[in-house]
């Protein structure tokens, strides 16, 4: 298939036709946030999915991601350049697993956060993004016990915040579990003036050296207001791109991982590109399908999520 000259331009064409609006997530290529109508966190990327008037969202980020723009969209064609762009935390946790793991609780309330597939919304109370689960779980009666899923960094920290004792469902983020600790302290040694902000899906021995900790627009607001000029950013190194648009006379250092591989890139969001945002605008594919059933179940616990973050 040809390929034109300028993508940049073959987009935005098509974007008319489609009457299509792009929503990216932070760790996107730099070149692809570039392109988006609407670049945010889990958060703002599906309150804008809520709000949109498009006819067509081409969703620049993972899977679970324009998956949920499709529960919140049924009627809306759902794009993703790359059905593969997955997610380690999503898989960690497989729907039939953690069915029995639910059925072994039955009193719990069950807390998921939005990284997750469907199926697990779908056995979800309440979903939550990293911007908005200590305020969750705060809302809660004291006396309701709970589940948190599928990330346990993210629920210790969650449990820290509110003095909650939460059942953890044991899963992860290989980007952020990755990140040195002796590293980031020998950063921290050669740059002490720079703040070190980080996102709560990484490990506790990394998370215990932040200044800051937030969701990616949690980080990116935070450096905006503060009067420091430097900082070390512990997650995915994608949302350096607006942190050095917005204060370009900002340093931004990311944070190393343990061993010499670019695995502060999430290897899931990079596989999106500037080509296969245009081959899929212009295919009409890939797009999201969803089972109706598990849509509506998945929709149930998302609605409340959007309630209780007004
Ligand atoms: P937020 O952008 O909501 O902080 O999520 C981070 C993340 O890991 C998304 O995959
Ligand atoms: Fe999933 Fe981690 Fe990649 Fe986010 S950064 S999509 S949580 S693997």
């Amino acid at each position: 298939e040809a390929i034109p000259q300028d993508l940049f331009a073959a987009i935005a064409d098509l974007k008319k036709e489609l009457n299509a609006v792009i929503l990216a997530h932070y760790y996107q290529d730099p070149d692809l946030q570039d392109i988006a109508d609407y670049i945010g966190d889990s958060l703002g990327l599906s309150q804008a999915a809520v709000n949109c008037q498009a006819d067509v969202i081409v969703f620049l980020g993972v899977h679970f991601m324009a998956e949920t723009a499709k529960i919140l969209n049924p009627n809306k064609l759902v794009l993703l350049p790359d059905l593969d762009a997955g997610c380690s935390l999503a898989d960690s946790c497989p729907p039939d697993r953690f069915a029995a793991f639910k059925a072994e609780h039955p009193n719990h309330l069950v807390i998921s956060y939005i990284n997750c597939s469907a199926e697990i919304k779908a056995l979800s109370d309440i979903i939550c993004t990293s911007s908005n689960a200590v305020a969750i779980v705060n809302q809660i009666p004291k006396e309701q016990p709970i589940i948190f899923a599928p990330d346990r960094n993210l629920g210790r920290y969650v449990s820290e915040q509110t003095g909650r004792e939460l059942l953890l469902w044991d899963g992860a983020c290989m980007v952020h579990e990755i990140f040195s600790e002796r590293k980031l302290v020998e950063l921290k040694l050669s740059h002490p003036q720079a703040d070190i902000i980080a996102h709560p899906e990484c490990e506790a021995n990394v998370l215990r050296h932040a200044d800051f900790i937030g969701s990616t627009t949690g980080l990116l607001k935070y450096v905006q207001k503060s009067d420091r000029e430097e900082f070390i950013v512990v997650t995915e190194s994608g949302v350096i791109h607006q942190m050095q648009k917005a204060t370009p006379f900002k340093k931004f250092i990311p944070a190393p991982p343990t061993s010499n591989c670019a695995c502060n890139e999430c290897p899931y969001m990079r596989l999106n590109t500037l080509e296969k945002v245009y081959l899929t605008m212009k295919n009409r594919s890939p797009e999201i399908i969803l089972d109706e059933t598990i849509r509506q179940a998945a929709l149930k616990p998302m609605q409340r999520m959007l309630e209780m973050s007004i």
